[in-house]
């Protein structure tokens, strides 16, 4: 007899208006079932999902069929479960490429198992360091991808110069931090609690206060020097102040704008006119334009600095597919203390 398992699923339930509502926006799903011995097609794979990553952009994801998404026909459709970057184990192989045990690396539906009828895209983890396999969805995944290649592409950095960085203490934002620190850089860092905040301080920050006790439009006014670069994850009031403490061709490199993703009215920026007499350079980006060119560099040098400790990371780990709503929920209240990661299979 075939074993038939249950394949719990976390489905798109409903579009938020807003913030996500637990147990509304998404629902675990246990009625799906799966032959794990059915034949398999040439080529296929089948896996079990061992960790998915929780990341601010599902949220831009969840805005219904009708919505522009910004990488098109990247939303959500209601009753199916949602995907996103993570770690899944192969536990049979119809393709020479991948073998039994395999750790893999790609975008997976959230869900126990998974048949992969293509899985060219999917990269094998070799975790030659030993790593957390949780750091492989944090600092080096997507996120780490982010933060790496947006400070090597757009920084234009110069060792002395002054960077300020939002949501320092977040995945993105903590290896920014790292990476300019180790150009010389005199680093400016802003988090939302004072545990952050000394987390952004031993990572190196020069300079780290909480945004929501501070006004950071007051503490870039004291330092008396400007800031060169500005690393946005925040969009809103923030850039604003931002813009109006750079200096002379200044750079801003903007990479999100959580303030704004939950939000109906999006802030008006009203001090744009300083790009021009300022001679700022903007430079928005999403990772996926660079994966292709640079990821390479990324795997041969990333995993090697976070084992070495030079670059490092922090993972807070949640159990279960019935985790993760509340791990986004989490992530949009500032209450994620680290890269929300679930697991969903300790033992692979
Ligand atoms: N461009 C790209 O390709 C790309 C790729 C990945 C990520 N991103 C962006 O990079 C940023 C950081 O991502 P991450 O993965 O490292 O997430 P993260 O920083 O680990 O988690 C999100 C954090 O954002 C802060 N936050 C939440 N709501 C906020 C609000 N209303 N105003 C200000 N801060 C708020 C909270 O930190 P505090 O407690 O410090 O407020 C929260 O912990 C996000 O904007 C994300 O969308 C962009």
């Amino acid at each position: 007899m075939s074993p038939v398992a249950v394949n719990k699923r976390l489905l798109f339930n409903e579009v938020p208006d807003g913030y996500l509502e637990l147990g509304v926006t998404l629902k675990l799903d246990s009625t799906s079932q799966i032959d794990l011995d059915a034949p398999l097609e040439e080529g296929a794979i089948l896996v079990k999902t061992k960790a998915l990553a929780i990341d601010p952009y599902l949220r831009n994801r969840m805005q219904g069929p009708s919505a522009k998404g910004y990488i098109p026909n990247f939303s959500y459709s209601l009753g199916e479960p949602i995907s996103n970057f993570g770690i899944v184990v192969v536990i049979r192989s119809e393709n020479p490429a991948f073998q039994v045990g395999d750790h893999l690396y790609d975008h997976f539906k959230f869900q126990e198992y998974s048949i992969i009828k293509d899985p060219t895209t999917c990269r094998v983890l070799k975790n030659e360091e030993k790593l957390p396999w949780s750091a492989y969805l944090g600092t080096l995944g997507m996120p780490g991808q982010t933060a790496y290649f947006g400070w090597k592409l757009y920084s234009y950095a110069k060792s002395g110069e002054t960077v300020f960085i939002t949501t320092a203490a977040g995945t993105v934002g903590a290896a920014v931090v790292q990476l300019a620190k180790a150009q010389g850089l005199k680093v400016i860092a802003s988090a939302g609690s004072d545990e952050k905040v000394d987390y952004v301080k031993s990572l190196g920050a020069d300079v780290a206060f909480n945004y929501k006790t501070k006004s950071t439009r007051e503490v870039l006014d004291e330092l008396g020097h400007g800031i060169d670069i500005y690393w946005d994850n925040v969009g809103g009031e923030i850039l604003e102040a931002a813009i109006d403490a750079l200096n002379i061709f200044g750079r801003i490199i903007m990479c999100g704008a959580i303030s704004q993703y939950n939000t109906k009215t999006p802030y008006g920026i009203k001090n744009l006119f300083h790009a021009v007499t300022k001679r700022i350079t903007i430079h928005g980006f999403v990772v996926a334009d660079a994966i292709a060119t640079h990821k390479e560099d990324f795997y041969a040098e990333f995993p090697k600095l976070v084992a070495e400790g030079k670059i490092q990371h922090k993972e807070q780990l949640h159990y279960g597919l019935g985790s993760a709503e509340q791990a986004l929920i989490d992530t949009f209240k500032g209450d994620n203390i680290a890269k929300p990661v679930i697991v969903l299979d300790e033992s692979l």
